[in-house]
């Protein structure tokens, strides 16, 4: 069985993700997975997510997967922990808000867009404890809704989202961090809004991460050859 890079999220956030893997790693075999059908991850409970994410990690792991890709903020931030437990023998690279990455360039007013479910993770909390400085600001801004309003791809229903959520903000950041992998999909649409602000993402960082530890274990692909890419959404028949 041909070994593979397994990438999931819930839809098509995560795809933002594969584009940076696909592009540092390009003889990689991929499995991209959306899971759509159970969008949103951020208004879920733990026990409903946790659920959710073992069984696609069963699917990633029969399909042969070498590494598995969490590229979601959410489902990292409630369980990769325990998804580290369960599957002793699997090696698991999570998405986090890049909170650090946003610190260390020391920007001074930043403002951190995520679900619920990540904005109330205790990860976050320990993120912006580890790394802001005391002259920085950081505000956690909860996005119910924006997500789902992305998955559907219609632009009307992001506008109005996006008013909702931002009309009464405050718009003086100098950096946006993008805390779900669905915003980077929008990037347009929140320069706009925030004009002054650098968006930050750590899809880059993520997609070393991967290639940093594949070479550490030497499961680096080397085949010469361009690797194979299937994606597939729940929903989909597959
Ligand atoms: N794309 C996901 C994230 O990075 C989750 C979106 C959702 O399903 O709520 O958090």
């Amino acid at each position: 069985m041909k070994k593979i890079i397994g990438v999931f999220d819930s839809g098509i956030g995560g795809l933002t993700i594969l584009d940076e893997l696909k592009n540092i790693l390009p003889n990689e075999n991929y499995f991209y997975f959306g899971d759509s059908k159970n969008n949103p991850y951020g208004q879920k409970t733990d026990e409903e997510l946790e659920k959710i994410v073992d069984e696609i990690v069963k699917d990633l792991i029969k399909r042969g997967a070498k590494i598995i890709v969490v590229a979601c903020n959410t489902a990292t931030a409630k369980c990769i922990e325990s998804l580290r437990k369960k599957f002793p023998e699997m090696i698991f690279v999570g998405t986090e808000p890049a909170v650090k990455l946003a610190c260390e360039m020391d920007y001074k007013n930043i403002l951190v867009l995520a679900t619920p479910g990540t904005i109330q993770s205790e990860r976050v909390e320990e993120l912006v404890l580890k790394n802001k400085k005391p002259e920085q600001n950081i505000k956690l801004f909860a996005c119910p809704g924006l997500a789902d309003a992305i998955e559907t791809k219609d632009e009307e229903k992001i506008k109005l989202k996006l008013s909702e959520l931002f009309d009464n903000l405050e718009k003086d950041f100098d950096a946006v961090v993008l805390g779900c992998t669905h915003y980077s999909h929008i990037k347009n649409e929140l320069s706009e809004i925030f004009p002054k602000a650098k968006l930050i993402d750590g899809n880059k960082n993520i997609a070393k991460q991967v290639q940093k530890v594949l070479q550490e274990n030497n499961l680096l692909n080397e085949s010469e050859e361009k690797g194979k890419i299937e994606i597939i959404f729940s929903g989909d028949s597959k």
